[in-house]
């Protein structure tokens, strides 16, 4: 070999780790780099076969492409998992190349690597770190998926909750009418009391008259107070009839003129504010016709003459007088009651149509009645109604669309 040969091989060995075998796979020759990377001495290493640095993990067939490559003279690459001395793993990019001799048959291989552990591990350590994060990101995934579902159901007891409370208060909503019904049934009570105090008397007095008439023997006069007697009867069941038709609810909406329905209104009233003493001054165009429900207005504004009524009683004032009127203004109707009552205090002002605000005592006010107006007229009459203390009284205006 000459030297400039020499000097390559030292150059090689020098910075690869060089082994040589046999053409069984014997090793023949390793050099320093090769024993330290295996962790054998070249004692242990010569004579051995080659797969001493064998992995078990590297599959057969990778020996056996290696074997029919070499075989084949032909050079092989790749990049090999080993096993040291103290089990530890390496890793090493492997050349072999059978080494031919004059005759061009094989005489040994010969093997250079490199280390390629730190690579590798590097490689592998990113590759797990990799896997790590997906399987972080997969359940970070599953977990926004989860919080989205709770979150999800969270969201429909919400609904629930909400719909569940709104049940709630709509059952409050009734039993508050419930109450302002029998409120008003008392209030019919007394007010047909008052419708009957006038015919009841004149029946008494017709009784008393046939008596006498039937002691006399006068039949002529008997029958004449018998009819008389009949039409008084007729008439205070006439009553019994206007406040049930005034007391049913409407089924659907329909067209009435406002005219009407304040008439209606102020004939169940007749009674009890001539008992009262109060003056009714009416001031409506002919002609208005609103559409909605036409007895549950009435409610509304039977609740405010009751009001105006009590103030009147309650403050003792005199010369009682109640204004009801009504007139077109565009596509709305304005209908104001208005008394002279003294009107409302400015620190009640904006609670008085808060349910069961009252200022009057439990026994006579639930607070109910202008709440159950604003109600009707805003809800079922899509109006608005407010209040305004002028003229010595208060004055209550509501506003509803005409169509
Ligand atoms: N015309 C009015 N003049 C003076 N105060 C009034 C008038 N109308 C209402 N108020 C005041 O507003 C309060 C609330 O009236 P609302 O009709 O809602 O309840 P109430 O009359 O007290 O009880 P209810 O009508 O249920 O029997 C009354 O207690 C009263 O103080
Ligand atoms: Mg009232």
């Amino acid at each position: 070999m000459g030297q400039e040969l020499e000097q390559y091989k030292r150059a090689v060995e020098q910075s690869n780790i060089v082994s040589k075998t046999d053409i069984n796979g014997i090793i023949t020759f390793v050099n320093d780099e090769f024993c330290k990377i295996s962790g054998y001495t070249e004692k242990e290493l010569i004579g051995k076969n080659h797969n001493i640095v064998r992995h078990p993990d590297v599959p057969k067939e990778t020996f056996k492409l290696l074997w029919d490559t070499i075989l084949q003279k032909k050079t092989f690459k790749t990049t090999a998992k080993n096993m040291a001395k103290d089990g530890s793993t390496f890793y090493v990019n492997t050349t072999i190349t059978p080494i031919l001799n004059k005759n061009g048959n094989i005489e040994e291989f010969i093997a250079i690597r490199y280390d390629v552990t730190s690579n590798i591990m590097l490689t592998e350590a990113l590759k797990s770190k990799e896997e790590e994060l997906n399987f972080l990101n997969s359940m970070l995934e599953t977990r926004v998926k989860e919080q989205t579902r709770k979150l999800r159901e969270l969201n429909q007891n919400l609904e629930k909750r909400v719909a569940e409370e709104t049940e709630k208060n709509r059952e409050k909503d009734r039993l508050m009418f419930q109450q302002a019904r029998l409120a008003a049934m008392g209030e019919t009570i007394s007010n047909i009391a008052h419708q009957w105090r006038q015919p009841l008397s004149e029946l008494g007095i017709v009784m008393f008259t046939m008596k006498k008439h039937s002691i006399e023997g006068n039949e002529k006069g008997v029958q004449k107070q018998y009819e008389h007697a009949k039409k008084v009867i007729a008439k205070m069941s006439k009553t019994i009839e206007d406040f049930r038709n005034f007391f049913s609810p409407d089924k659907k909406k329909n067209s009435f003129l406002i005219k009407d329905m304040i008439e209606d209104i102020l004939s169940i009233l007749e009674g009890s504010l001539r008992k009262s003493a109060v003056s009714v001054e009416l001031n409506i165009d002919e002609g208005i016709t609103a559409y909605g429900y036409k007895n549950e207005l009435s409610q509304a504004i039977l609740n405010l003459i009751n009001n105006a009524k009590d103030a009147f009683s309650d403050r003792h004032i005199d010369g009682r007088a109640l204004k009801i009127s009504s007139k077109r203004e565009g596509n709305f109707i304005i209908l104001s009651v208005a008394d002279n009552a003294g009107g409302i205090d400015d620190t009640i002002m904006d609670k008085i149509f808060e349910p069961y605000f009252t200022t009057k005592h439990a026994s006579l006010g639930t607070g109910l009645g202008l709440y159950i107006a604003k109600i009707i007229i805003e809800d079922s009459m899509n109006g608005t109604i407010c209040v305004k203390n002028e003229n010595e009284g208060a004055n209550f205006i509501i506003k509803i669309p005409t169509n």
